[in-house]
Parts: structure tokens; C-alpha cells; sequence
């Protein structure tokens, strides 16, 4: 009976950001196998699965009876996956609280809750929210621009001195997203390898779907010690100007909470962006040569691109705060609430064909950053990344080609931030960089 109670526990916990990760991380390392186990009923998954570039047909299904569903778990957890439906729960804060506490309230975690605004409501969220806002405006952003033109420069030169095909997740799509947020915080050139290095570990990307325990320890150390010496002398970048704009009021957690926050928002999902558009531009030519050749078009292939996508599948959980409605249907105070934004972003009575991706259409409405008071702070950084990253690849590889066949290509199983383990490519004719010193 005990073990039907643990599992009862481990099933209702499975969905979303943290929350979802520190049950996989969990489970897998007590040997459980998620993906083939008949315990966790496939509508309880479908929302963290994928069928390479689409969100499996189960969630469509799911969808056709309903924007909402009651998923058979233990515990009430309503999956949300129209469109209007999953905003009204993203932008109503008074209704849904994204508070950690929680999830530890239902004893579903030993560990300590993570920091940052995703788990935070106001005040504490607004508080937090209006500290780092205003860096992220687009004035400020901008300064950003030559800085992500150079890395992402450097990574295509460092590519093209490879001889053989190149692993386009390791070599591309994980070191600029990095190497921005190295950027935008402020740290030291001389400590950015390690900081990839650490980046990488932190979240595991080419290999389980979480994170050891130890190497995300490692990390929020490391932005204590980083907050520490900034503090005694800052630099230009974001942490530098916190400290000399709140030091008093953020304490050395509160701020490495925030650059850790910004690390677990950033990387992995601008990574993932990074390679799945790269590969739906090898499989779709005339996207690419759209990408290619016409500079007015990529903010709008951009937008597509994160709406087909949506590599943050599940937004954070929600719990209702009070008996609420939600497209008619009556959900209790103390439900968890799921929005699949995969799925929102496919909902066909807002996007007709949702399954093409037709940069013409105009797809700035999407749901891939989230909505409301909660969504991505960093979305325009994002956009700015990609729309750097996509046009210079396929500039200076013209003509790159997938080295594996596609049906060999390894994708995230089961995950909140979906993704590819690797994308093999040849890069094809191309001029190499010239050494420097000849
Ligand atoms: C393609 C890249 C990205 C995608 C698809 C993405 C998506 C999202 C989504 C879906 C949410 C949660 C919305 C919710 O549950 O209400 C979120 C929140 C957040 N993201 Fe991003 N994100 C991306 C890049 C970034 C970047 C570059 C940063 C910062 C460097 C960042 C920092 C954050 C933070 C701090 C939050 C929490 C915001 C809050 O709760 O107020 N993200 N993001």
C-alpha cells in the first residue's frame, strides 16, 4: 500500500518547470522509468512529450473534447490547453498563485524551493519584478547587440576550423545563449569557460533530462561568490548595476538568486530555440533561403518559430487560490492548474494550419513566452539571439546539411523545456577565418 501511495505521490507531481524536474530528477535516479511505465496514464504525459517538431496527437485529441481536462491523477490537476483559456489563467494572478510553498505544503519535495520570480506572487514578485525591469528594456538591450553579433561570429569561425561534421548543439546553440548571459551579468572574460562548462553541467543538456544535485549547487555558488566580488567592485553589466542601484536592499542570496533565475530562464530555452529552428530551416528550403536572403522577414520567421515550437512546453503550475472558472468549467480552490503552451500555440481556432510554420502569418500573440505578469522577462534578449543567431548561420554555411539521417536524430523524451540531445550537421564549402597574426 505504501508503494501505491508513493507512486499516487510521484504521478501527481510530474508536469511543469522546477516542480516537474526535481520529480524526473527523482524518480530517475531511483532507477523509475517514466517513459515506459503503464502506472502514469499517456494523457498525464502527452503535455512534457513531443513527436519530433509537433506536440503529439494526444494532446490535439485531448483538445478537441475541450480547452480543459481534468488528468487522472490522485490529485485534482486541470491540463489547459486552448489558447484564450490558457491566457486567462497566465494573466490572472488573484486567482493563481505560482507560490513554491505550495508544492513543499503537499510534502512532494525535500529540497529547498528555487529562487526567483517564477515562484514567487506579489508583492514579493512585483518587488523582485521591478528591480530587474528596467534592465531589460529595449534601450538597454541594445547594448547588447555588437556583443551577441561578436560571439555569435566566433562560434560560426570556431566551427568552420572543424574538420568533419559538428555537433550544432554543442558548438552553437549551447555557447551563445551562455555567453550572452555572461554578458548581460557581467562576468569576467577569464571565467567564462568555466561558466559554460558549469552551464552546461547545470542542466544537463545533451544527456538525462535533469540536473545532478551537486552541479546545480555549484552554480548558485558561484553566483554568490560572483555577487560577492561584485559588490566590492562592479562592473558594467546587470549585476554591477543592481548593486549600485539596490545594494541595500537586495541581500547576496536575493541577488545570486536572481542571476541563477536568469541562468534557468535563459540558457537552456534559448539553446533549444537555436537548434530546433535550425533544424525546421534543413528541412523546410524555403525557409531557409527566406532566413538567408531577406533581411525584413526574420522577425517574423522568428515569432513562428517560437510559437510552432514552444520549447517551454508546460508554463510554471499555477494553483487555484479560490473556486474559479476557467472556459466554464469549475476548477476548486487548491487545484493545480497546467497550462500546455505547446498546445495553446496549436489551438487551430486562432492559428488556422497550426501545424505549418508560415512565417507570414503574423504570430506575435503567441503564448511561448508565457503571458501576464509572469511572462519571460528576457523575451526580447531571446528574440534578439535568434534573430542574430539564425540569418548568420545560414549565411555563412550556405550549404549546411543534417550528417545523420533525420530519423536518427535524438530529442528530449520527456521534458519541460523540449529539445535535441544533438543536431550532427556538415557544414559544406565555407571560408575560414582568417588566423589571427597572418
Ligand atoms: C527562447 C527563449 C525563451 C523562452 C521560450 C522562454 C519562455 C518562458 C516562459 C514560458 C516563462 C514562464 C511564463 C509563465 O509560466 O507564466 C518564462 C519566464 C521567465 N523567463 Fe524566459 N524564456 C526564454 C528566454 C529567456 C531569457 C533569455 C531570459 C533571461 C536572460 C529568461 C528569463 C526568464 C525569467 C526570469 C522568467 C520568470 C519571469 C517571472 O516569473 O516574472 N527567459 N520564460
Amino acid at each position: 500500500m505504501k508503494e501505491v501511495l508513493r507512486s499516487a505521490t510521484d504521478v501527481r507531481s510530474r508536469l511543469t518547470g522546477w516542480v516537474g524536474k526535481q520529480v524526473l530528477a527523482h524518480l530517475s535516479k531511483s532507477g523509475f522509468d517514466l517513459e515506459s511505465s503503464w502506472l502514469v496514464p499517456s494523457r498525464v504525459l502527452a503535455p512534457l512529450r513531443r513527436n519530433g517538431l509537433n506536440p503529439v496527437p494526444e494532446l490535439a485529441r485531448m483538445h478537441a473534447r475541450g480547452p480543459i481536462t481534468r488528468l487522472p491523477l490522485p490529485v485534482p490537476v486541470w491540463l489547459v490547453t486552448g489558447y484564450e483559456a490558457s491566457k486567462s489563467v497566465l494573466v490572472d494572478s488573484e486567482s493563481f498563485s505560482n507560490d513554491f510553498g505550495h508544492f513543499k505544503d503537499l510534502g512532494l519535495f525535500a529540497e529547498e524551493a528555487p529562487g526567483g520570480l517564477g515562484f514567487s506572487d506579489p508583492p514579493e514578485h512585483t518587488r523582485l519584478r521591478k528591480v530587474l525591469t528596467p534592465e531589460f528594456t529595449m534601450r538597454r538591450l541594445s547594448r547588447l547587440i555588437p556583443r551577441i553579433e561578436a560571439i555569435v561570429t566566433d562560434q560560426l569561425d570556431l566551427m568552420s576550423m572543424k574538420d568533419g561534421p559538428v555537433d550544432l548543439v554543442e558548438d552553437f546553440a549551447m555557447p551563445v545563449p551562455a555567453l550572452t548571459i555572461c554578458e548581460l551579468l557581467g562576468v569576467p572574460a577569464s571565467e567564462r569557460e568555466e561558466f559554460q562548462r558549469r552551464s552546461v553541467a547545470r542542466f544537463d543538456l545533451g544527456g538525462a533530462a535533469t540536473a545532478s544535485l551537486s552541479a546545480v549547487s555549484e552554480s548558485v555558488v558561484y553566483f554568490r561568490e560572483l555577487v560577492r566580488a561584485q559588490r566590492q567592485a562592479p562592473t558594467d553589466g546587470l549585476l554591477g548595476e543592481l548593486i549600485r542601484k539596490h545594494g541595500d536592499e537586495l541581500d547576496d542570496d536575493e541577488l545570486a538568486g536572481l542571476a541563477d533565475g536568469l541562468l534557468t530562464g535563459g540558457f537552456e530555452t534559448t539553446a533549444s530555440m537555436i537548434s530546433l529552428g535550425t533544424l525546421a530551416m534543413l528541412r523546410d528550403p524555403d525557409l531557409l533561403a527566406r532566413v538567408r536572403d531577406d533581411d525584413e522577414a526574420i522577425g517574423g520567421v522568428v515569432d513562428e518559430l517560437l510559437r510552432h515550437q514552444s520549447v517551454v512546453q508546460v508554463a510554471f503550475l499555477r494553483v487555484a487560490r479560490k473556486d474559479v472558472l476557467i472556459a466554464g468549467t469549475r476548477v476548486r480552490a487548491g487545484d493545480i492548474v497546467a497550462c500546455s503552451l505547446s498546445q495553446a500555440n496549436r489551438d487551430p481556432s486562432v492559428y488556422p494550419s497550426p501545424d505549418d510554420i508560415c512565417p507570414s502569418r503574423s504570430a506575435g500573440q503567441h503564448l511561448a513566452f508565457g503571458y501576464g505578469a509572469h511572462r519571460c522577462i528576457g523575451a526580447e534578449l531571446a528574440k534578439m539571439e535568434l534573430r542574430t543567431a539564425y540569418p548568420a548561420l545560414v549565411r555563412r554555411f550556405p550549404e549546411m546539411r543534417l550528417a545523420v539521417d533525420p530519423g536518427a536524430l535524438s530529442f528530449r523524451k520527456l521534458s519541460i523545456v523540449y529539445g535535441l540531445h544533438s543536431l550532427p550537421v556538415h557544414l559544406g564549402q565555407h571560408t575560414r577565418p582568417i588566423p589571427p597574426g597572418l
